[in-house]
This record gives C-alpha cells, sequence and structure tokens, in this order.
C-alpha cells in the first residue's frame, strides 16, 4: 500500500471525518438492509443455520470470500460459498488484506468479508472498513449471533435472569493485548449479579480462575465451558471458580471456548420476572410505583415493551 493508504493513517482520517459529522450511511439504511460495498458478516458461532438470512444471501452471490479461518465451520462455507473464491483471512496484515478486498471489488467482482460470531464483538473488522473506505471501496455490517449466545442457548439458560443477573459483560483476560490492569474481570465477578462472558481466554482460564481467587472471589461461583458452541464436536464443561481451571487443562483446549461465570451459567435459581405477571394482565404502573418491585418498575416498563 502506498504512504496515503496506510492502514493507520487511514484509520485516523476516517476517525477525523466522523468525529464531527455521523456518516450519511446511518441514518439512510439499517441493519439488515443490503447496501453498496463490501459486506462485514458475521458468520455466527458456527452451525450453518445460525447465519443470518442477510449473511446467507451475501455469500451465495460472493464471488470472492475472505473468512476468519479455522473460526468459520467450514460446513458454513461448503454450504453457502463452495462456489467462490475462499480467502483465509488468518496471518494476512492490512496492507495484505485490504488490498486483495479492494482489487477484487474495483474489478467488478462480488467481495464478502467473512467474520466469527459477530463482527462487533473482538473482530478487529472497523479498521479493515476505514482502511477500505479511504480506499473509496464502501463497506457494512451485517451482523451475526455472537458465541456468548450460541453457549447460553446450548447451556439452556439465560444471560439474565430476573434477581440473579441483571447484567451481562463481554470481556476478555489480560494477555498481550490487554494489560493487567484493564482486565476487569474480577470487577464484574465481584459484583454478583452479572453474567461475565469471557472470549479469547480459553488459554488462560486456570490463569483467569488463580486471580479471580486471589481478588476473593467464592470458590463456588459456577464457570460453563463451552468449546466450539454449535459445532458438532461441541463441548461443554461445568465446574466452579475453584475447580474449572484444572478441568479445562485436563480437556486439553487452548482456543474456541466461551467461559461464562456467574449463577446464570448454571441456570441457577432466580425469580419469575414482572413481564409474565402481572405486568402483563395490565398494571404497567405508574412513576409512582417505580422503584416498589425488587427490580425496580422502570426497568420492567422497558422490559415489557420490547419484548
Ligand atoms: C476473535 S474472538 C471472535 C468472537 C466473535 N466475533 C463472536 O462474536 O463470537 C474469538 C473468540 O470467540 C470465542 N468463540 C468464537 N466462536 C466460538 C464458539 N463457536 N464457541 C465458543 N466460543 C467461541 C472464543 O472465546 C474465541 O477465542
Amino acid at each position: 500500500m502506498s504512504e496515503e493508504t496506510d492502514p493507520q493513517t487511514a484509520i485516523d482520517a476516517e476517525r477525523e471525518k466522523h468525529a464531527h459529522e455521523r456518516d450519511e450511511r446511518v441514518y439512510e439504511h439499517t441493519a439488515g438492509d443490503e447496501q453498496e460495498g463490501i459486506p462485514f458478516i458475521g458468520a455466527g458461532p458456527g452451525h450453518p443455520r445460525l447465519l443470518t438470512v442477510a449473511g446467507k444471501e451475501a455469500l451465495e452471490a460472493a464471488d470472492l470470500v475472505v473468512h476468519a479461518g479455522s473460526l468459520v465451520n467450514s460446513e458454513l462455507l461448503d454450504a453457502y460459498c463452495d462456489h467462490a473464491e475462499l480467502v483465509n483471512s488468518v496471518g494476512k496484515d492490512l496492507e495484505e488484506l485490504v488490498p486483495l478486498m479492494r482489487d477484487a471489488y474495483e474489478e467488478g467482482r462480488t467481495v464478502v468479508r467473512l467474520h466469527s460470531g459477530d463482527p462487533a464483538i473482538y473482530g478487529a473488522a472497523l479498521e479493515q472498513m476505514d482502511a477500505l473506505e479511504h480506499e473509496g471501496v464502501p463497506t457494512y455490517i451485517v451482523p451475526g449471533v455472537t458465541s456468548a449466545f450460541a453457549a447460553s442457548a446450548t447451556l439452556r439458560t439465560q444471560l439474565t435472569l430476573n434477581e440473579t443477573a441483571n447484567h451481562v459483560a463481554f470481556t476478555r483476560p489480560q494477555g498481550k493485548t490487554l494489560d493487567a490492569e484493564d482486565d476487569h474481570i474480577a470487577d464484574f465477578v465481584g459484583m454478583g449479579d452479572v453474567t461475565t462472558c469471557i472470549y479469547l481466554g480459553t488459554h488462560a482460564v486456570a490463569d483467569t480462575m488463580g486471580r479471580l481467587l486471589e481478588d476473593g472471589v467464592d470458590p463456588e461461583t459456577p464457570v460453563s465451558v463451552v468449546y466450539h458452541a454449535s459445532w458438532p464436536d461441541e463441548d461443554i464443561i461445568e465446574g466452579t471458580v475453584g475447580d474449572i481451571g484444572a478441568k479445562v487443562d485436563d480437556a486439553g483446549y487452548r482456543a474456541s471456548a466461551m467461559v461464562l461465570i456467574g449463577d446464570a451459567a448454571a441456570g441457577a435459581g432466580y425469580e419469575r420476572s414482572y413481564l409474565y405477571g402481572e405486568w402483563a394482565s395490565g398494571d404497567r404502573g405508574t412513576d409512582d410505583s417505580a422503584g416498589s418491585g425488587p427490580s425496580g418498575s422502570e426497568t420492567e416498563t422497558e422490559t415489557t415493551s420490547d419484548d
């Protein structure tokens, strides 16, 4: 790439542009719309049936699919893009990936960038999009099912459970990318009513649990590890902060697992929500009654209207 198209220069220029003015396309399109340019598609967790309809249609129309290597199930590639040229992005840097996609797009080929799960979660999609946009190639995102959602479905639980888990944290452990002081796993787990979903931490489960124990987390706190959620070789390891590290080490998994910490991961006891209780029969409460329920009526009003 030339000096002008150095990836960091391109990222800085695109961010600067959008710092002052929102991209018009934000208001012209919504997620799920077919748009001009290269779609950055979330492949979902692995099972071909967990790809969105928009993602499937784009893959079926593609001439070139640049995919996230072993994180994307080959069954999905076989099912939807056996007609397309496939390029594995693993080991390729932006200097290689961006011209590859740009040139193909400018030659009139239909290009798709396929990320695992949802591109918005630890996907490093935006830097590729910015670099392409800077080169005059439009891009957009097609969301996917993130692996934490597949793991919770496998476990037949919810990530939020009334009274038990009022919040969800998507996080990763310290390592080459994240400094120790930016590792907030102990903070999330220490809050007690958070389901903590750890991405990119399969190789470090024992270390992570060791740090939680040092920070005074209850060793009996439930932990579920779902390896390859929704893949044919999916595996579930259940335990606690005290013993899950040894169990994962014994299983030998070093990558591709979701670590869920908290009572919701174990589907532990919870209080029925208001959604299918008195709220369902019309008593939606007033400002006066807000906060009178255990979770606060305001929250319940939002929940009721969303569902
Ligand atoms: C680079 S991140 C990408 C996450 C992806 N964008 C998503 O939304 O799931 C890769 C990490 O996601 C998790 N992961 C991805 N696919 C998974 C699956 N099918 N089952 C369990 N964990 C998965 C693992 O923790 C893995 O280390």
